[in-house]
Parts: structure tokens; C-alpha cells; sequence
């Protein structure tokens, strides 16, 4: 089998040396960037691509791009070295260590956040946030949670001043959208929330969450499970499958528990999904019509469904951090692995 593409790609790729020669610093940068970085690199995606090739063609293609890569270095190198060259920039003194800079970056929560929702607004939805002080109301009985549900015990909410609280989650939103705003809703809302829950390996006392709310005349759960497979395909990749287990939440009815198939193994079992095959990713279900009462919208007139989920312990499975904690310790170490 021919690969006229990878030819036609080793072809652009090899035209482009000639800009080396011209670029200035910075462009040389850019250009190693783009020709042999490690995630990005044109060259390199090729490189890793000769593996997967037929015999002949891995052998051709391997050492063309090989060949390719050696040209591309001694390029690099001679322009680099022609860019110090002393005679050139008279007066400084090229041999005295650079001053070393940081490439800012969003924290990989923040990124993980922001891929969910623009991934949610393709759909439609649109992005919202609210106070992370909130009033007890919004955050349990609007919701259906009665202030003696285990939820809303003492041990799990740090309580502000009588009747306020930190929020525990983002569901409180619902409430806050649904009695401002008539149907058709379509939200999505990220936050911080806030628990009296150890700091250990999987549990921070504040945490990110998003909240999804979609009110409308006839919303049916085929189209919550359309929605969520949508978002699960584009998140973990086309070929993730998932699955609706039943679950209990007061302010939905029915509720669901959403499993995604394990990114680590795949789903054939490992230590992180502790051999089931399957991560939960959400809580989510059929907006309860006490729900739709208590915030002023007609319960006979519209259905809706809504889900709640941890981007923090959505990205810690997709790319395999093993301790929650890791995002709050500033190391650059970690940090550094994040920037695009
Ligand atoms: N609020 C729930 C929690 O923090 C998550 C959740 C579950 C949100 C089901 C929802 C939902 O909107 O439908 O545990």
C-alpha cells in the first residue's frame, strides 16, 4: 500500500528548512516547536506513525524522516549558533547563562473545566456561575433535601452564619436559573464547592463541580442519555463507551450514577477502577417535579434533567494523578506537565 500522504508530509516538512535559515530567534523557536516538538511536533507525529506502517513502506518512510530529523538539527543548530555569533551583536556577552522565564498556564482543573463546557455548548448550553456563599434554601430545600437529610448534617456543610453556607455543590444554581429565568433552560455551571470532608487522596474540603440543568417541554431521558454519550465520546474519545447505572438523588427522579468505561485499562480491569472496568463520572437524572414546584415552574407543563459531576476527578482519570491533593501543592513539577 502506497502512503503518498506521509510522502507528500516528509515533502512540506523538508520545504520548510529553508525558513530556517532566515528566522530570528524567536521564529526558531517556533519552528522546532512546530517541526520536532515533542506533543506538537509535524515530524515527530510521523516518526511515532512509522511503528504502525507496513514493512516497506516503515522502512522507506522511517528513514526519510529519520534522514529528515538530522537535516532539521544540523539547521537548527547552524542557525542558532549564526544568531550568537559575538560579531553581531557587539557588547553583550553571549556566554553569560540566560535569565530563566516561566510559560504561564490555566491549572488542569481550569482546563478540564473549560473543555466540558465549551464541549456543552455545542449543544447549546450556556455557561453560568454563582455565589460560592449561598443560602441554605437554595442549596438543600429548594432542592428537595430537607435540613435532616444526611446531606445537609452539620459534618458535611461549613455553615457561614444562621441560614448560610458555603455551597456543598452547584446544584443550588438549578434552583437560582429555574425561579429567574422561564423554560427552555439549557446551563451549564462550574464552581467551587466546599465540604467538611478530610483532605486525603481523593477528598479536598473545596473542589470544582459542574452542574448541567436543561428545562423544557418534553425532555425525556433519551435525551439526557444522548447528551451525556455525546460528551463522553467527545471527552474521552469516539470509542468510550458508557453506561446508567440507578441511583438515588432527592432532587431527581428517577436518578442515575453515569459510568464511563476506565481510561487506564480501558475496561478490562485495573487498580484504579478496581478491576470493574468503569469510572464514575456524574450524578445526574429526571429533575424532580418537587424541585420544579419549589422554583416556580410547572411541573405538569415541563420535564427536565439535570447532572452534577467533578472535573478535578475527571482529569485525575484521564491523566492518571493518583492523589488529589496534587493540585493544590503549587509544585511546578506537576504543573509544568500541563502547559500546552
Ligand atoms: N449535587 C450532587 C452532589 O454534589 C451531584 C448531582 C447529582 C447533581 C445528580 C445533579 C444530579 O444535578 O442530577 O453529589
Amino acid at each position: 500500500m502506497a502512503h503518498g500522504t506521509l510522502d507528500g508530509e516528509l515533502a512540506a516538512i523538508a520545504r520548510r528548512i529553508d525558513e530556517i535559515a532566515d528566522a530570528d530567534a524567536h521564529q526558531l523557536e517556533a519552528l522546532k516547536t512546530a517541526l520536532l516538538g515533542r506533543k506538537a511536533g509535524a515530524l515527530t507525529a510521523i516518526l511515532r506513525s512509522v511503528a504502525d506502517l507496513p514493512p516497506d513502506d516503515r522502512r522507506r518512510i522511517g528513514s526519510a524522516a529519520n534522514a529528515l530529523k538530522v537535516r532539521i538539527e544540523e539547521a537548527l543548530g547552524a542557525r542558532l549558533k549564526a544568531l550568537a555569533d559575538p560579531g553581531r551583536q557587539a557588547g553583550v556577552d553571549l556566554t553569560l547563562p540566560g535569565r530563566s522565564t516561566w510559560r504561564g498556564a490555566l491549572h488542569p482543573i481550569t482546563q478540564a473545566v473549560d473543555e466540558i463546557c465549551d464541549i456543552f455548548r455545542e449543544l447549546g448550553f450556556s455557561r453560568v456561575v454563582g455565589p460560592e456563599a449561598e443560602l441554605e434554601a437554595y442549596n438543600f430545600t429548594k432542592l428537595n433535601i430537607p435540613l435532616d437529610h444526611p446531606a445537609a448534617d452539620a459534618h458535611d456543610t461549613f455553615y457561614l452564619g444562621p441560614g448560610i453556607v458555603l455551597r456543598t455543590h452547584t446544584s443550588p444554581m438549578q434552583a437560582r436559573i429555574m425561579e429567574r429565568f422561564p423554560p427552555p433552560i439549557r446551563i451549564v455551571v462550574p464552581g467551587l464547592c466546599y465540604r467538611r470532608d478530610p483532605f486525603d487522596p481523593s477528598h479536598a474540603p473545596a473542589f470544582e463541580q459542574i452542574e448541567g440543568l436543561v428545562v423544557d417541554e418534553g425532555v425525556s431521558f433519551v435525551d439526557f442519555k444522548a447528551a451525556i454519550d455525546f460528551f463522553v465520546r467527545r471527552f474521552f474519545g469516539s470509542g468510550t463507551r458508557v453506561r446508567f447505572r440507578p441511583s438515588f438523588f432527592p432532587f431527581t427522579e428517577p436518578s442515575a450514577e453515569v459510568d464511563a468505561q476506565c481510561q487506564v485499562c480501558r475496561g478490562s480491569g485495573c487498580p484504579t477502577c478496581k478491576q470493574t472496568g468503569w469510572m464514575e463520572i456524574m450524578g445526574a437524572g429526571m429533575v424532580h417535579p418537587a424541585v420544579f414546584e419549589a422554583n416556580g415552574v410547572d411541573s405538569e407543563r415541563y420535564t427536565g434533567y439535570a447532572f452534577g459531576m467533578g472535573p478535578g476527578r475527571i482529569a485525575m482519570v484521564r491523566h492518571g494523578i493518583p492523589d488529589i491533593r496534587m493540585y493544590f501543592q503549587n509544585d511546578m513539577r506537576f504543573l509544568d506537565q500541563f502547559v500546552e
